[in-house]
């Protein structure tokens, strides 16, 4: 029989930056959703990625004197390795810079546009760059976006728009008529409200004043808007567009798009628009999740007060952090993570509860039936609330997981824990253990326990999948079938004569002095580098000022540039860097000059020599790839063409440029 099919979407993350807490908290949701289905017997499709283009990463990367593509290489091969220590198990990663991605992008807009769905105008309204927005004079609050509050920039340029008002109808029908498509509800009540019934304004889904995008195929000077394109890659990752739609065919429309609360939006109003003008199905549900805090404050990269979870991970576990935030914070709602929360839930719930009932279980087995378990051989009135507790546990959890509240399944299982700890109290085996008679009943005692770990071995499998394999190896499972998903549907499946490990402990406990001591030192440091860091920017802490990209100067400030010919003498590549050539040029001067030149891409080495060139001459020395460079050559063009600049005439190294 064919399995069903699930398919999970996360956000596909701005590689603007280190990802944080934040990020991590909704990609391990989305995980363990992806590992309950595919435990349930479901075909998954997971899907997570990078939403790469966009006036954001284009800015950036200027700032950091690098192409925005290489910008973003290094960044998404950062978020790579984050997934893969945090043991996601997603089956593609999309990148919107993918080929699959663009071209499949291109023809969505060319599709919408010969439908008639998109048109050219002009718009003149207000764009917020951090959120990539678009805001008309009556959204704004207080002159400031609604969404960030950071400061807008008045935006005038050609543009193509698209006919959002034509849906909104059909929309406002399809929501009242599909009440789990936008979850929780309040997000839907917040939806209609704010944004339907108001009444839609056409959306502004081009741009000519940047570059960084995916351009219209019919008007290259016009690159596609940004979240048009990012919202597209829930299909093109599945090849709609290409020469292969079967992925397509077979997952959509998507279960599930998991998504932050802030981008909602996006995701119940632009997107299924675009489906709509697409002619193409719904998904089942968006749910729009809460915000991690920190101590009660928003995240900030300008505060230093972000939370980075390889740290955590690296020195807790990267279960112990899976723990952390599906336990601690309940998927629809706000939460906040502090270290001494953190701490505390490690030293109770894992070290404590679970650890310690492993390591019990086993030394016990271990010390009174040399490793063997033996089977429930005098089963007793005491044992029920462990039995009939561990025979409801499975279909408890898939509800909570249905529903997906992964605190409430993992609260259940720790209930569970709880129960097995307390049975360890109430059967007393060490008391047991003195009597030979009592042999039998010991037995049954060890047997209830190690079923009961068998039973939360297996249902904590999507939240924390090392711990779970640990635990299976410990109990001394060796037979799949004993430690499947469906095998604790029933109490009692656990072979008698399995001998149990003695392994290392699942979660040592921590120092929470110390550690409380290191986490606080770490924050304070990167507080301080924050605040030094917006001080030499002489900025305040918060909203970054808005320069326009090239501001007007005067012709003195032009005559402080002082350019001049010169001659390359030779070229070398600099190990270190992917773009960078070391020069040595002869400006005319008693000694040539080092410069460095990032026109690797564009030129061999050989080529370079005997070039004349245009040398910025008073530009102070810095270091480049770790080589000091004494000025800058000139060239002309974007990221994928470039040219240097040359006199028309051959001219003597040093003459001045005027
Ligand atoms: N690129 C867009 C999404 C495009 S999806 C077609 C984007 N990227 S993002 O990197 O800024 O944010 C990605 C997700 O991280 C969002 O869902 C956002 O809500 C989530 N989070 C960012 N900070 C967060 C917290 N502090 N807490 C929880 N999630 C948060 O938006």
């Amino acid at each position: 029989m064919e399995k069903p099919k699930y398919y999970i979407t996360t956000p596909i993350y701005y590689p603007s930056d280190k990802l944080h807490i934040g990020h991590t908290y909704c990609t391990v949701a989305a995980d363990s959703m992806a590992r309950f289905k595919r435990l349930c017997g479901y075909d998954v499709m997971f899907l997570t990625g990078t939403d790469e283009h966009g006036l954001k990463i284009e800015k950036l990367a200027r700032e950091k004197g690098v192409t925005p593509q290489a910008y973003v290489d290094e960044i998404v091969a950062g978020i790579k390795e984050l997934w893969k220590l945090m043991n996601i198990t997603h089956d593609d990663f999309i990148r919107t810079t993918d080929e699959r991605h663009v071209k499949s992008v291109q023809k969505i807009f060319k599709k919408l546009y010969d439908n008639g769905d998109i048109y050219k105008s002009e718009y003149e309204g207000w764009y917020c760059t951090p959120c990539e927005s678009f805001w008309l004079d009556r959204q704004l609050v207080d002159g400031k976006c609604p969404d960030c509050g950071r400061p807008v920039q008045k935006t005038k340029e050609e543009s193509y728009f698209f006919r959002l008002s034509k849906y909104a109808d059909r929309l406002i029908e399809y929501i009242n008529t599909h009440p789990d498509f936008i979850q929780p509800v309040s997000r839907k009540n917040e939806m209609l409200q704010n944004f339907l019934l108001p009444g839609l304004d056409d959306l502004c889904v081009s741009r000519t004043s940047f570059k960084w995008g995916i351009p219209v195929t019919f008007d290259d000077k016009h690159i596609i808007y940004v979240w048009v394109d990012a919202l597209s890659n829930y299909i093109t990752a599945l090849g709609y567009g290409s020469d292969d739609e079967s992925k397509y065919e077979k997952f959509w429309p998507a279960d599930l798009h998991l998504v932050g609360k802030e981008i909602i939006r996006f995701h119940t109003i632009i997107w299924p628009i675009m489906l709509m003008a697409l002619d193409l199905p719904m998904p089942k549900q968006v749910f729009g999740h809460g915000w991690i805090n920190f101590d009660g404050d928003k995240m900030s990269k300008s505060k230093g007060n972000v939370v980075d979870p390889v740290t955590l991970a690296d020195r807790y576990g990267v279960d112990a952090l899976r723990y952390f935030l599906l336990r601690e914070m309940p998927l629809g709602s706000d939460a906040n993570f502090s270290n001494e929360l953190l701490i505390k839930r490690i030293n109770s719930d894992l070290a404590n509860d679970l650890g310690n009932l492993l390591s019990r279980t086993v030394a016990m087995v271990e010390k009174y039936f040399g490793g063997e378990i033996k089977g429930d051989l005098c089963p007793a009135e005491e044992d029920e609330t462990v039995r009939t507790m561990g025979s409801e546990l499975h279909a408890k959890v898939t509800k909570e997981m249905d529903a997906l509240r992964f605190s409430d399944a993992l609260s259940d299982i720790w209930q569970y824990i709880g129960a097995l700890n307390k049975y360890i109290d109430v059967t007393a085996p060490w008391i047991l253990a003195k009597d030979e008679e009592k042999k039998d009943r010991l037995a049954s005692v060890m047997y209830n326990l190690a079923e009961g770990l068998r039973i939360v071995g297996v249902l904590i499998t999507p939240f924390l999948p090392d711990t779970a394999a640990k635990m299976k190896e410990q109990l001394g499972i060796t037979d799949d079938a004993q430690y499947s998903w469906d095998s604790v549907q029933e109490y009692g499946k656990l072979a008698a004569g399995t001998m149990v490990k003695k392994g290392a402990a699942l979660f040592p406990r921590i120092d929470a002095e110390k550690e409380l001591a290191y986490l606080a030192e770490v924050l304070r440091k990167n507080m301080e580098a924050a605040a030094a860091k917006a001080a030499a920017l002489n900025e305040p802490a918060k909203p970054e000022k808005e320069e326009p990209e090239f501001p007007e100067i005067t012709i003195d400030d032009f005559m402080k540039v002082k350019l001049v010919v010169g001659k390359v003498l030779a070229a070398e590549e600099i190990k270190k860097s992917k773009k960078l050539y070391k020069l040595t040029v002869d400006c005319g001067e008693e000694n040539p000059r080092t410069i460095c030149a990032g026109i690797k891409a564009y030129y061999a080495a050989e080529e370079l020599v005997g070039k004349s060139v245009v040398v910025v001459a008073n530009l102070k020395p810095a270091k480049l790839g770790g080589v000091m460079s004494e000025g800058m050559v000139l060239a002309a063009g974007d990221d994928d063409v470039v040219a240097l600049l040359k006199p028309e005439k051959d001219m003597a190294p040093g003459t001045l440029i005027h």
